[in-house]
């Protein structure tokens, strides 16, 4: 099998290259592409002509212009890249015969209640980056191709910078940190989607009625203050220097936080429909947190 892996060193698109080959033949790239190969994808045009000229019998895309706040300011950027490009290459995929995986968000929804959301839920991103993202997934379910789309959120690696590094860089300098506590999911590892990418997609080509839309995160829930407290209490307990006391990491609520795009405050994402298709059982998030943090500092 030849596989065409887009946004290879990105979180998930460097696990991807880890799990993806055992699978077949790996053409790996990222934005700055290869000779004759163009991997930018704020040129949709370049982007079908190197899936054409590739002619994989996979492609996974896990290229996205992921900077939520920046995307308020170049809405134009972020269509090109989250929704014109995926759409280009689900032509050329469904021209081809080609499978596609690709990735989305909780972003694509407006956040309210309390309750996990399945795959048919009403849409109503609150962001750019949410409505170009759900913009990409319209595009490709229009294009006829065969496709996994896998929708997740907070996403976390080892490799490269994250919230938890960052709250344990600030953790060791300060005395008090405040982190927003009303924004509620679940924290899931690339490594965790670029398995699930892989089993799924084994799965789904055996048996193509399996294709379509999927919620992937880890299982349970928390906030972005119960996610620090958690990764500060790890470094605690690892002997990692931590300044800041349990009771000093202060909640505050996201209208204390103001940013230039909009985030939902329930990002709960039902995975019922994963497990019941594929028989796959999403871990509990702070399996996946630890060990990160320990492959990270311990
Ligand atoms: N991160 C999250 O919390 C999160 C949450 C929900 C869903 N997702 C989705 O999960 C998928 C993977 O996200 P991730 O966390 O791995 O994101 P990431 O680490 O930010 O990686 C995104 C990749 O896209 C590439 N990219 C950006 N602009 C590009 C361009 N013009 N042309 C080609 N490539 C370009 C980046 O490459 P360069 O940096 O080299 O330009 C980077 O390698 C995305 O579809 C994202 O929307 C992520």
């Amino acid at each position: 099998m030849k596989i065409l892996l887009l946004g290879k060193s990105g979180q998930v698109g460097w696990e991807l290259q880890r799990a993806l080959s055992p699978l077949g033949e790996l053409v790996a790239l990222d934005h700055e592409g290869a000779p004759g190969l163009c991997g930018d994808f704020r040129e949709p045009a370049g982007v079908a002509a190197a899936v054409r000229s590739v002619r994989p019998d996979l492609i996974v895309n896990a290229a996205a212009h992921t900077a939520v706040d920046k995307a308020e300011s170049e809405p134009e950027v972020a269509q090109a890249i989250n929704a014109a490009t995926p759409g280009a290459i689900a032509r050329e995929a469904a021209a081809l015969g080609a499978w596609l995986v690709h990735y989305s968000t909780d972003y694509v929804f407006d956040g309210s209640g309390q309750a996990p959301r399945d795959e048919d839920a009403p849409t109503g991103p609150l962001s750019v980056y949410g409505r170009t993202k759900l913009e990409g997934e319209e595009a490709i379910r229009a294009s006829g191709c065969r496709h996994l789309i896998l929708r997740t959120s907070w996403v976390y690696a080892a490799r490269g910078g994250n919230f938890a590094k960052t709250m344990l860089r600030l953790a060791a300098e300060r005395e008090r940190l405040t982190v927003i506590d009303d924004q509620i999911g679940a924290p899931t590892g690339a490594d965790f989607l670029a398995d699930v990418s892989v089993h799924a997609l084994r799965a789904a080509m055996a048996q193509p009625g399996l294709a379509g839309t999927y919620h992937a995160v880890a299982a349970g829930e928390t906030s972005w203050h119960g996610y620090a407290r958690f990764v500060i209490e790890w470094a605690r307990a690892h002997g990692l220097p931590v300044k800041v006391a349990p009771e000093a990491v202060a909640p505050i609520p996201t209208s204390a936080y103001p940013t230039p795009a909009r985030r939902p405050l329930n990002s709960r994402l039902s995975t019922r429909k994963l497990q019941d298709a594929f028989g796959l059982t999403p871990p509990p998030w702070q399996q996946g947190v630890e060990r990160m943090l320990t492959e990270a500092f311990a």
